[in-house]
């Protein structure tokens, strides 16, 4: 299978790449950070990666040529994400724009960009959170992150009629807390039940296999919330 992952240089992302190739996967790894993709990539051959801004850079023209050297795309993990954790009064436009630029818009980029080059069979993967989910537990601080999230999750709900027809499933998960330096940052000291390494098994697993039986479900992915 050829699989394209966004927010690859580390956390969840990076993980998903490496189980990705490692079980003999094509994976196109695409963030900033370009010492951690270039580590990334020096781990296993089937890793490409890409350095890009997903909010910024359009990527119709760099997919094409990965893309016509694997033949097609089978997955999609849109898994880029910031968090900003801020109260609502404290929290400039500027970051809930750029808020929303990393968490939805760069998934529409990826989308926009992938979709020429998927066909029927194939999944798109948004990695939401639990905070975005309708009706879950909701945390001061973060009114930006989790709305941006939950735009994320109704994007996926209308991608997944849009593309139907195609035959590309589009889904969601919702995450609840995994071990990452996001989750660190956010919440120092907070110890999550679940790893990167364990998080991306269960979303490689889910990507690969669950366009079959699903399309446009929000799923949560918690033991804890709600
Ligand atoms: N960890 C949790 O508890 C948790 C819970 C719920 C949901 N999630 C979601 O899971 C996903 C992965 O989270 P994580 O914990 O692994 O976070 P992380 O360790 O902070 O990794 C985030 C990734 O997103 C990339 N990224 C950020 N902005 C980008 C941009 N403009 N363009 C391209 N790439 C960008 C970062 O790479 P560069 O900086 O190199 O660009 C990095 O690879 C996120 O969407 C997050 O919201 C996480």
């Amino acid at each position: 299978m050829n699989v394209i992952i966004s927010g690859a240089s580390k956390g969840i992302g990076s993980e998903v790449a490496k189980l990705a190739a490692s079980q003999g996967h094509n994976v196109l790894a695409i963030a900033r950070n370009k010492e951690n993709l270039e580590q990334l990539s020096n781990t296993n051959k089937r890793i490409v990666s890409f350095v890009a801004d997903l909010v910024s850079v359009d990527l119709t023209v760099q997919l094409k040529e990965w893309v016509e050297s694997v033949g097609k795309i089978d997955l999609l993990v849109n898994n880029a994400g910031q968090l900003i954790n801020k109260p609502f009064m404290e929290t400039s436009k500027e970051e809930f724009r750029t808020q929303f630029d990393v968490n939805v818009l760069s998934a529409i980029n990826l989308c926009q960009a992938a979709v020429p080059w998927m066909s029927g069979n194939s999944h798109i993967v948004n990695i939401t959170s639990m905070g975005g989910f309708q009706g879950s537990s909701k945390y001061s601080g973060l009114s930006a992150y989790s709305s941006s999230k939950g735009a994320l999750s109704v994007l996926t709900e209308c991608l997944a009629e849009e593309f139907r027809k195609k035959g590309i499933s589009v889904n969601a998960l919702a995450l609840g807390a995994v071990q990452t330096e996001m989750l660190e940052e956010a919440f120092p000291g907070f110890q999550a039940p679940v790893s990167a390494t364990e998080m991306a098994a269960y979303i490689l697993n889910f990507g690969l296999t669950a366009h079959r039986y699903y399309n446009g479900i929000i799923l949560p992915v918690t033991i804890g919330n709600p």
